[in-house]
């Protein structure tokens, strides 16, 4: 049973939400208060608590409706980041919903459906075990639950057992992860999907996937092949080719191991050592010395994939990896205005990659557009590195947007114009990114191309 509270209120709220951040009446966009207040509205309209029709509590932020109406493992964990500057109790709710997604094996699901069953239309692109009647996915996405853990635990002083609480869980998580989705045992995990990653249609999968990648009719036939495997990682990448040690998987799995090993008095020390392992795997297999980027690997043959995308910049956050080599992916690719030095935001696809496209497709996404979490990942390490004025000037681009036009799914990095999804929760990451600048960005005057 859903709870009534859960329906009602919010079935038109995503109107309400969908259009920019109002002007003051002297037209002049307004600041950074604004755009907080403006996120929380975001994720208020977009929360969902209840039960389901098994019992099952849940409470969580849907990404945005109508379009996305389920729980997805990393839009959780990053609106529980943004949460518990607004309502820890909030953040920790959505936290735990996610862990109770999940078996007691320590898998949890890319997507939880909850109340809120796969539409026909969809259905056929899901990897369930069978296309209709499953609560959840049998596939992954980036685990970062760890990491957001710990950010929660940070705010949350009012209840200092959170912190600890789930550890067990946590560590078999992170043993599931290891157990059964590093076949070759060499630290780093294996998508089977691209949208494990959440970069779902990334034009880095474009060759690995081929007529099977995500949302060409072949990708229904992929699903239904991982189906007869029982989605078996191990089996899946000793027969076929379509399988990929992702970067940015991988480096969002190292930072959350790390987090593991700091909440784990007890056991930390082996969630540092697998981290480190994954880190140093990292720099010795996916760093491509010529262009400094570094490279997913594809296949039983490890093949590099030379597609340069955000994902091959994600290492700059790791803070364990030479200075020299993040040092590199900030001066040659996001100071470049060839690549990643873009008017707004910073984009998921170098520029001056043949792939590139800035504006808005319906079937695809992940192919040029800045998304605010690509700026929450790497804009950090680019301040601890002494690169503030740059870091300012990401925060601002992204603040302009915004206020001009909601938070929107994604912006293109050229005009800064919202696409796609209206009110979307990974989006209000912006308020965290705000939070972290030491001047407040201005968000005026408006950006000269809009
Ligand atoms: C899209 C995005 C993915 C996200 C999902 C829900 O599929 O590509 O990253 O998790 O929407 O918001």
């Amino acid at each position: 049973m859903r709870s009534r509270a859960a329906t009602r209120p919010w079935e038109f709220a995503w109107r309400r939400t969908s259009r920019g951040i109002e002007p003051t009446p002297d037209g002049r966009p307004r600041g950074v208060e604004h755009l907080t207040e403006a996120a929380k509205r975001v994720l208020d309209a977009n929360w969902r608590e209840g039960q389901r029709a098994d019992g099952v509590p849940y409470a969580f932020t849907c990404p945005a409706t109508p379009r996305y109406r389920h729980q997805w493992y990393w839009d959780s964990c990053f609106h529980a980041i943004v949460w518990r500057h607004f309502e820890p109790a909030r953040a920790r709710a959505e936290l735990r919903t996610l862990l109770r997604a999940g078996r007691l094996d320590g898998f949890i699901p890319h997507t939880a459906f909850w109340d809120w069953p796969a539409r026909w239309r969809r259905a056929p692109f899901y990897g369930t075990h069978t296309m209709f009647g499953c609560s959840a996915t049998a596939t992954i996405q980036t685990p970062l639950l760890a990491l957001a853990w710990e950010l929660v635990a940070e705010l949350s002083p009012d209840d200092p057992g959170f912190a600890t609480e789930a550890l067990p869980a946590l560590r078999l998580h992170y043993d599931w992860l290891d157990r059964e989705r590093d076949p070759d045992r060499d630290g780093l995990l294996t998508i089977i999907l691209p949208d494990e990653s959440g970069l779902d249609d990334s034009p880095k999968y474009d060759g690995v996937f081929g007529w099977m990648r995500h949302y060409r009719p072949g990708h229904v036939w992929l699903v239904e092949r991982h189906r007869r495997l029982g989605y078996d990682a191990g089996k899946i990448a000793e027969r076929y080719e379509e399988h990929v040690e992702d970067v940015l998987v991988n480096v969002f799995y190292a930072l959350a191991l790390r987090a593991l090993s700091r909440l784990d008095d007890e056991h930390g020390g082996v969630y540092a050592q697998r981290a480190a392992r994954t880190e140093a795997t990292l720099l010795e297999r996916c760093l491509d010395q010529r262009t400094g980027l570094f490279l997913d690997l594809a296949g039983r043959g490890e093949r590099r994939v030379a597609v340069s995308t955000w994902s091959a910049l994600a290492p700059l956050a790791l803070t364990g990896l030479p200075v020299g080599v993040r040092r590199r992916l900030v001066e040659e690719q996001l100071l470049d205005p060839r690549r990643y030095r873009a008017e707004v935001g910073i984009p998921s696809v170098s520029q001056d990659d043949p792939s590139f496209e800035p504006g808005f497709s319906l079937w695809r996404c992940w192919r040029g557009p800045s998304w605010v979490n690509i700026a929450w990942l790497l804009v950090p390490a680019m301040r601890e590195l002494g690169y503030q004025e740059e870091a300012d000037r990401i925060v601002g681009s992204l603040a302009r947007a915004a206020t001009r036009y909601g938070y929107r799914e994604y912006y293109n990095p050229r005009t800064g114009r919202g696409l796609a999804a209206r009110g979307f929760g990974i989006s209000t990451l912006l308020v965290d990114l705000l939070r972290q600048a030491q001047t407040e960005p201005s968000v005026a005057p408006p950006m000269m191309h809009l």
